[in-house]
């Protein structure tokens, strides 16, 4: 019988969404509410909060939430929470609304009222202090603090209900899997351990081999990608999923590996982020998260292994979904095979690895990227992918 992990802090996930036979009704009326416009990051939440991934959250925080999940990783309540979720807005437009006045929420770049918000407090953030907990940074140019940086001077906070996850579900339709739809999954197939590999890029041959270590250890795995917003230069998700297909059907066992997505916006804050897609993925109902080197960094704002030690920080209680905490992963020519700097005695010499924007650089130019490091059928679709990119410059 399958007996997956509990969600966060609660007895079940606590999706947002309001029921489908509700929501034209409720849309209607929404339209005639004060229109809140929302940016990438703030849409992003809302569809996390819609699916229930944030689960036990019923909304974006106050005050005193947000200065405890900077300050101390837990909420007023002491519910472990690692990055604020926060909804800014501009000072002009949190000046017009009034005490618990009800907003509606609306996708400022696709347009179209995404939730139904209760606002019931504003306040101002010390956005440095922000940046400082949760980036270990107050560097402008860290693509996750300058978001910080730029938000608008007002947090508004308060319950949320949502309406719609905008194109997602019709974009997606077999990746966009909610967390109690994840769970039926694994409950389906009997899984109890299920390890959670988060991934914003095409899968090479380091990210196999940590997802077969998984594999060797836990009933399933849960191939979990970023479909929301990422950096310029990062491979977009509809090639990635390709790519990522054509490595699970040509190199796993499909009984093995679910591939799936969800909405999040990456914020690239390196160990804190590490912890709160833990979080996550306890929601989807998955007891061990893959965490290699530099997960969820950026640049080299973080050491190679800090979002490992971070993990050690927690208190008792404080999450149940474990890290599965993983060396760097290389091909070695005197190993002849995969590796990692734990097991391989030999010299860097002997290694292959390409950096991303090695891998970037060579399929820019065509230059051939060796078996070793990338499956040929992974390779082919990211060419497809690049050829195309010059043909449009
Ligand atoms: S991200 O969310 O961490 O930004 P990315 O796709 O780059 O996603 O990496 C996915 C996971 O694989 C992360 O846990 C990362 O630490 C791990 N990883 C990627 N490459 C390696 C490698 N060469 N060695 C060890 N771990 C790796």
């Amino acid at each position: 019988m399958s007996q997956l992990v509990p969600p966060h802090c609660s007895d079940q996930v606590r999706p947002l969404l309001a029921p489908a036979a509700e929501r034209a009704d409720e849309l209607r009326r929404a339209d005639g509410l004060r229109k809140v416009p929302l940016d990438s990051r703030a849409v992003s939440d809302v569809l996390m909060l819609a699916m229930g991934a944030y689960t036990p959250l019923d909304g974006f925080m106050g005050p005193d939430d947000w200065h405890g999940a900077c300050v101390d990783m837990k909420l007023a309540n002491g519910v472990f929470w690692p990055i604020p979720i926060t909804l800014p807005v501009d000072e002009d437009i949190a000046g017009g609304i009034g005490e618990a006045e009800e907003v509606a929420l609306v996708d400022a770049e696709a347009g179209g009222i995404l939730a139904v918000m209760e606002v019931r407090q504003k306040y101002r953030i010390d956005k440095k202090q922000e940046a400082e907990h949760v980036y270990r940074t107050a560097d402008p140019k860290h693509p996750g603090v300058a978001k910080v940086l730029a938000q608008g001077g007002v947090n508004l906070a308060g319950p949320i209900r949502a309406l719609s996850e905008g194109d997602y579900p019709v974009r997606y339709p077999d990746l966009y899997v909610r967390p109690a739809a994840a769970r039926a999954m694994f409950a389906e197939r009997g899984w109890s351990v299920v390890a959670a590999f988060q991934t914003r890029n095409p899968m090479h041959r380091s990210h196999e081999h940590l997802v077969k270590i998984a594999a060797e250890i836990s009933d399933g795995v849960f191939i979990h990608q970023v479909l929301g917003k990422l950096k310029p230069g990062d491979i977009p998700a509809e090639v990635r999923t390709r790519a990522i297909q054509a490595m699970i059907d040509n190199y796993f066992r499909p009984a093995t590996v679910i591939q799936a997505g969800y909405p999040i916006e990456m914020r690239y804050a390196g160990p804190r982020e590490a912890l709160l897609h833990a979080l996550i993925r306890q929601n989807f109902g998955c007891s061990h998260l893959i965490v290699g080197r530099d997960h969820a960094g950026v640049g080299d704002y973080y050491g190679p292994f800090d979002a490992h030690h971070i993990f050690d920080q927690l208190w008792p209680g404080a999450l149940a979904c474990k890290p599965l905490k993983f060396d760097v992963t290389f091909f070695c020519r005197r190993c002849d095979g995969m590796a990692t700097a734990k097991t391989c005695p030999h010299e860097p010499r002997h290694h292959i690895s390409i950096s991303g924007t090695q891998q970037r650089e060579m399929l820019a130019s065509g230059a051939a990227i060796p078996p070793q490091f990338s499956r040929p059928e992974v390779v082919a679709i990211l060419r497809e992918y690049y050829a195309g990119l010059k043909a449009a410059v």
